[in-house]
């Protein structure tokens, strides 16, 4: 038994289409931030005792999401591993466009991994932290990122994925302000959506063309710690990304009136000279990105638009850990 906690993270240089569909191989690099104040908590129990693989979402039975999560189980602890008892916690709303599947996703492979190793598997004590990373990226892509802390980029190879962190949280303390304008589940899957794009969307080749260019302009704003340029960069590619799903077919859209409302408050901001950029996920809630300096005036400007029901903030944290099960 162990228990992990990993914490969401936003792409900022973002990561839509599959290049393998059962390899789960991202058609795109991406760069993100790790959360800090978010989490997901994931216990995992094998035992020969339990007749049937069981996962509970904040205290109630998760059926729904339960096969994903006992193949995940699987690539971890071999598929004659014991059944499992799943527990998971999380502080922020579910399958919503929160990144909730990459916190998960990054906090079931690290509890699962340290499971096995306390059972004497010598596969699971060699694992490194970029191998639970592909772990964890085989169940969602955007999870192999949460098993890193601070500014995070993948690199999306044919065979495989690399990971790791560019920029530790105290390097470049950048804030990212949630706004929360519905916390219902999302329409449609990001998995089942990106193949969708893949095979109706007019824009997707030339999205999967351009990434590299994005990711460089977005990697070197990084190291300068440019805030224009990777403000400018991330609306661009966030937008870009979203159009992709507007044109396809059955269109896929994830916005509500207020997330517009929300881009327009922040685009008024940057008028006036704020630093602060949206992006927005597979999901209604819109991500504002801004300084220390600035955070407050982001919080109150988003939280009096209407539609929004909550707002919240956080800043760079660290990459998925084990937790002490006492
Ligand atoms: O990891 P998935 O399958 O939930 O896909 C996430 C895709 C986006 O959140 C829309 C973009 C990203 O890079 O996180």
């Amino acid at each position: 038994m162990a228990t992990a906690q990993a914490q969401p993270n936003i792409a900022l240089i973002k990561y839509w289409g599959k290049r393998d569909v059962c390899r789960n191989l991202p058609a795109v690099g991406s760069l993100s931030l790790t959360l800090a104040t978010l989490w997901t908590r994931m216990k995992v129990e094998f035992s020969t005792d339990i007749e049937a693989d069981r996962l509970l979402v904040d205290g109630e039975i998760a059926a729904a999401m339960l096969p994903r999560v006992s193949r995940c189980l699987d690539q971890v602890a071999g598929c004659d591993r014991p059944h499992a008892l799943i527990e998971s916690d999380c502080n922020f709303p579910i399958a919503a466009g929160l990144a909730s599947s990459a916190s998960a996703f990054a906090a079931l492979v690290v509890a699962a991994n340290e499971a096995c190793i306390e059972a004497g598997n010598i596969v699971a004590a060699s694992r490194t932290t970029l191998d639970l990373a592909r772990l964890a990226g085989a169940a969602s892509g955007s999870a192999a990122r949460s098993l890193f802390g601070g500014i995070v980029e993948l690199v999306a190879g044919d065979a495989r994925i690399n990971v790791a962190t560019m920029k530790q949280p105290p390097a470049w303390p950048l804030r990212v302000v949630v706004a929360v304008t519905e916390r219902g589940h999302k329409p449609v899957a990001s998995g089942d959506a990106m193949i969708l794009s893949e095979k109706s969307s007019p824009f997707y080749s030339s999205w999967v063309r351009n990434q590299d260019q994005d990711l460089e302009v977005a990697r070197s704003a990084v190291e300068t710690r440019d805030f224009a340029q990777l403000a400018a960069v991330s609306e661009h590619n966030c937008l870009k990304m979203h159009s992709v799903m507007w044109t396809s077919r059955p269109p896929v859209v994830y916005w509500k009136p207020a997330t517009l409302a929300c881009m327009e408050a922040i685009r008024a901001l940057q008028s006036e000279g704020q630093p602060v950029f949206f992006t927005m996920d597979a999901g209604p809630q819109v991500k504002a990105i801004c300084l220390p300096d600035n955070e407050a005036q982001v919080m109150k400007t988003l939280s009096e638009i209407e539609g929004v029901e909550t707002v919240m903030s956080s800043g760079l944290g660290t990459g998925a850990c084990l937790l002490d099960d006492a």
